[in-house]
């Protein structure tokens, strides 16, 4: 048996649930004994609990109400199934506000917020993090050691920036520690511009917007502040029992927090996801790419162990105009993801619609009808049936990967926060999504990991549109190329500092000028022009033929000791380099169109020593041991051979195989 830990230890179960709000039924006891009797129907067994149950759990200040909760877990614990605590800070009781109005958020504005919504209590307020710590220690003494407690969910979708006094002192305070002088900060932020020299801590204001190095420092600050909140909220669950293990719901691919560095604070990965996904759409394939990205995304953030869907919806988010529902077919296929990339749980928001509230119209498992004779819940009742039926599924990893995309948060916000640059669409996010679609359609494992990662085991790393170079980056890339790998940058790649400053010495910078074998004199983002393309250079060593059709930026380009492969036409850079190869360093300087991402995605593998396996497009396959996963995003059928395997699928179909590479059988599940 497999030593990969479970999602909560000693649980060889695939978890299938979701947020279970009995706080919001109280009055309605029948209600809760009618969810205990569909648990089972629905093949559930795992519940997030007391997310927003603050105000029932202390009514008053320091009056502790745990009798409910205490009978829930108790019932769960007989029943069998496992509870996922939350800590009910994301959303903070009325009495709490009256106490101290300062535990609500400042905006951007400068305006105090009043009691409203959820997921906006300043992270530095002496009450919210008294009350918090108070709170999760009472918790913690009740239910760390109870059966059915498996998991802690700190929190909710932790997120969001304070500029309260406190908050902003607390920046001017991580500077400090940070930078050591002003002097230092001065230098990294360029302040000579627009008169900006900092002469005392106190005169820094996170809102300035002229200094790009303060923008990045304040995303860093605002993750760093979050990151801290996670372990004030963990210290008191960890020390009342170590081996529950700690998560927090992260949002996708959110942009304002850098979620490589929130994972390294908490046990394991958990993602809420919404995806629009319908058999309607001609783009399916593409948003079913997206997902792969996010999914092969918070894979990589703990590798060693399997991530879970936290939340997703059996139906329609109530947010999203208009509401469609959920098509057939489309539940199974999203789930079905999850479990190809490596998820060991699909859990849903939520178990129950309430009848009020601004989210009682949100898709759930039982709706207001309040019968499993519905047609979602019959979606997740074979769901959870096929679930049970995939038992050895448990502990089984994904295949090991020899290929990676880079996808960096702090280059990300450094990219985005640059005037002058094509950063409309979050390019650096679509740009990685591009590339990575394109190795997947190889039928290849593909990781995605942040700069600072290791890249032992890798042949290929493809860093597209990779702005900053930190320290300790380029030496990482060198020594990779140097030791036989491959690695490929596309246009933007490798010009800023871990300051978003340029980098001194030509393009790329940081000493990937010599590695690459070119400089960079310019680049041009006039976007989709036409008649602009790369073609190859005959007999290139990429072995690229005929046209590379570009889309976007384009790198223009002096050879220092590479070889071109494909040559610019159609501007008055003609004949100039567009790719170019030196060793194993290969600089792409175009944003081709798909077709040509496939060609060069192919060129480079072949370059790496990787085998590939060409997928019809918009078909993932990927195995977990003897487990393979065939989905097709597609309206129609493909048939395609895989380890010399014939496969046929149906339009949508969602199937798993199990057995060696070329000799599967097809589940019935
Ligand atoms: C988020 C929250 C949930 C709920 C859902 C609705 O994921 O975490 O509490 O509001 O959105 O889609
Ligand atoms: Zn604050």
């Amino acid at each position: 048996m497999s030593e990969r830990p479970t999602l909560i230890p000693g649980e060889r179960r695939l978890l299938h649930g979701g947020d279970y709000n009995p706080d919001q039924w109280l009055r309605y006891p029948e209600v809760i004994d009618e969810d205990f009797r569909l648990f089972p129907e629905a093949g559930c067994n795992a519940f997030s609990v007391a997310i927003f149950a603050w105000s029932t759990l202390e009514p008053l200040e320091g009056e502790y109400r745990f009798g409910e909760l205490r009978s829930l877990l108790d019932r769960f614990a007989e029943a069998g199934h496992k509870a996922i605590l939350a800590t009910p800070s994301a959303a903070r009781p009325a009495w709490l506000i009256r106490k101290d109005p300062t535990v609500a958020r400042v905006t951007r504005e400068g305006l105090r917020e009043p009691m409203t919504g959820r997921h906006n209590h300043c992270w530095s307020s002496p009450t919210y993090r008294e009350a918090v710590i108070r709170m999760n220690t009472r918790l913690a003494e009740e239910f760390a050691g109870h059966p059915a407690v498996g998991m802690w969910h700190i929190s909710n979708e932790l997120a969001g920036e304070c500029f309260c006094p406190l908050c902003i002192a607390a920046y001017q305070d991580w500077l400090k520690a940070k930078y050591g002088t002003l002097e230092a900060l001065n230098d990294a932020w360029w302040s000579g511009f627009w008169s900006r020299g900092i002469g005392d801590w106190s005169e820094i204001e996170p809102r300035e917007g002229a200094m790009d190095g303060n923008r990045l420092d304040w995303s860093r600050f605002t993750t760093w502040q979050l990151c801290e909140w996670i372990k004030l909220e963990a210290g008191p669950l960890r020390a009342a029992n170590p081996d529950i293990p700690i998560t927090v719901n992260l949002m996708g691919v959110f942009g304002p927090v850098d979620y490589a560095e929130v994972c390294r604070h908490v046990d394991l990965v958990a993602d809420d996801q919404y995806p629009r996904y319908s058999p309607e759409d001609d783009d399916l394939p593409a948003k079913g790419a997206e997902l792969a990205f996010k999914d092969d995304l918070h894979r990589c953030f703990k590798p060693d162990r399997p991530w879970m869907l936290m939340e997703s919806c059996p139906d329609s988010p109530n947010w999203r105009h208009p509401i469609r529902l959920k098509r057939p077919g489309m539940h199974r296929l999203e789930m079905m993801q999850a479990l190809a990339h490596g998820a060991e749980g699909t859990l849903y928001f939520q178990w129950r619609k309430g009848r009020g509230g601004c989210e009682k119209l949100h898709g759930a498992v039982i709706d207001h009808s309040a019968t499993e004779n519905t047609r979602v819940f019959r979606d997740v009742a074979a769901w959870g049936r096929t679930l049970a039926g995939l038992g050895d599924l448990v502990g089984q990893p994904t295949e090991p990967a020899e290929c990676a995309v880079i996808f960096d948060w702090e280059s990300r916000w450094a990219f985005n926060g640059s005037s002058g640059l094509p950063n409309g669409d979050d390019p650096c996010l679509s740009q990685a999504v591009r590339w990575h679609r394109a190795l997947r359609s190889l039928g290849l494992t593909v990781d995605v990991h942040h700069g600072d990662r290791d890249w032992s085991g890798l042949k290929l790393v493809v860093a597209p549109l990779l702005w900053m170079l930190r320290p300790g980056m380029a030496e990482r890339m060198i020594r990779f190329v140097e030791e036989g790998g491959v690695l490929a940058m596309t246009p933007w790649s490798a010009q800023a500092d871990e300051f978003n400053r340029i980098h001194f010495g030509g393009l790329p910078g940081g000493g990937l000028r010599s590695l690459f074998g070119i400089w960079n004199e310019e680049t041009d983002s006039f976007p989709l022009r036409p008649g602009r393309f790369a073609e190859a250079v005959e007999g290139n060593p990429l072995g690229l033929s005929g046209r590379l059709e570009s889309t976007g930026s384009v790198s223009i380009l002096h050879l220092e000791g590479a070889e071109a492969a494909a040559v610019h036409r159609g501007d008055f850079f003609e004949g100039t380099p567009a790719v170019t190869v030196r060793g194993g360093a290969v600089w792409v300087g175009i944003e081709p169109d798909s077709a040509g991402i496939a060609s060069l995605a192919d060129a480079l593998t072949r370059k790496a020593g990787i085998a590939t396996q060409a997928l019809p497009g918009g078909v993932s396959a990927d195995r977990r041991g003897d487990f393979l996963f065939l989905l097709n995003f597609n309206g129609e059928p493909v048939e395609f051979t895989r380890d010399g395997q014939a496969f046929r699928l149906e339009p949508h179909a969602s199937e798993v195989w199990r057995g060696e590479p070329g000799a599967c059988r097809r589940l019935d599940l």
